[in-house]
């Protein structure tokens, strides 16, 4: 079990992007045996259906191989292994601790021969253009300052034909909802934080890094921007969650 962490997280407008990176790294390295309960309970078991609609989009059709970036304790990676038996997929994330819990899950799953973890950046990706027919992210790209960056190294791998997905909270604009999550992340999620997690302040975090997402037109330009054609952008649960998509065109 993890040590409790007493800390206090300046707000991500306030930081440099390596300062912001150092906090990323530090704050899942102390919250990973916490970290699916804490998703599953925080989210009301949303993030699994969330995650189960992002497979079903996927479709594979050359390689036969999935990436998933910034994987943590591979929830992403199980789910695609499990519902598409022929691919092989690998996991990557910059944090030790979140993949040796994922390893003890993939194999107590039976899927260590199909599903491989390994420590990796997301923006410098170890493998070779055109590697993986879909490479997904979940909660991932929320945690990296420069976007734009990850977004063209997952473009990179992927091969022409082969989709990028994003799956990532974002802040509601209905006004009535907006309320309701407002009070949600900023008073209930930290209390309960506090009551259950080793280090509270990264709840703090979250809700902070929520409401400084760019909304899901401006993501979907992102995407556009580095190429990416067909972006399709789906809201999961009234639109607290969003699943983008997009295709790396022929010839890039
Ligand atoms: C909220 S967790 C999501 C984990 C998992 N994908 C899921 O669905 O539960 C965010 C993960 O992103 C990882 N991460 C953040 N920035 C990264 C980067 N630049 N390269 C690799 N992993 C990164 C963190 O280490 C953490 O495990």
């Amino acid at each position: 079990m993890e040590k409790p962490v007493d800390r206090k997280y300046p707000s991500v407008r306030a930081v440099s992007e390596a300062e912001r990176i150092g906090m990323v790294k530090e704050m899942f390295s102390t919250i990973t045996g916490k970290y699916d309960f804490l998703n599953h309970f925080l989210s009301l078991r949303r993030d699994i259906a969330w995650r189960r609609f992002t497979v079903k989009k996927m479709r594979f059709f050359k390689t036969m191989r999935f990436l998933d970036v910034a994987c943590g304790t591979a929830d992403l990676s199980i789910d695609a292994a499990m519902k598409y038996g022929g691919i092989s997929v690998t996991g990557a994330d910059f944090v030790f601790e979140m993949l040796e819990h994922g390893k003890v899950k993939v194999e107590k799953k039976g899927l260590d021969r199909r599903i491989t973890l390994m420590q990796g950046d997301a923006l410098e990706l170890p493998f070779r253009d055109n590697s993986f027919d879909v490479v997904g992210i979940a909660f991932g790209i929320r945690n990296i300052p420069d976007r734009e960056r990850a977004l063209k190294e997952m473009l990179r791998v992927t091969v022409p034909g082969g989709a990028v997905m994003v799956l990532e909270m974002t802040f509601i604009q209905n006004p009535l909802f907006k309320l309701v999550y407002h009070v949600y992340l900023n008073h209930i999620l930290p209390r309960l934080a506090k009551r259950f997690s080793p280090n509270p302040a990264a709840y703090h975090y979250l809700a902070d890094s929520i409401m400084n997402f760019p909304q899901p037109d401006a993501f979907a330009a992102m995407m556009e921007k580095t190429g990416m054609v067909n972006v399709t952008k789906h809201p999961l649960t009234f639109g607290v969650t969003y699943l983008h998509v997009g295709v790396k065109p022929e010839g890039l």
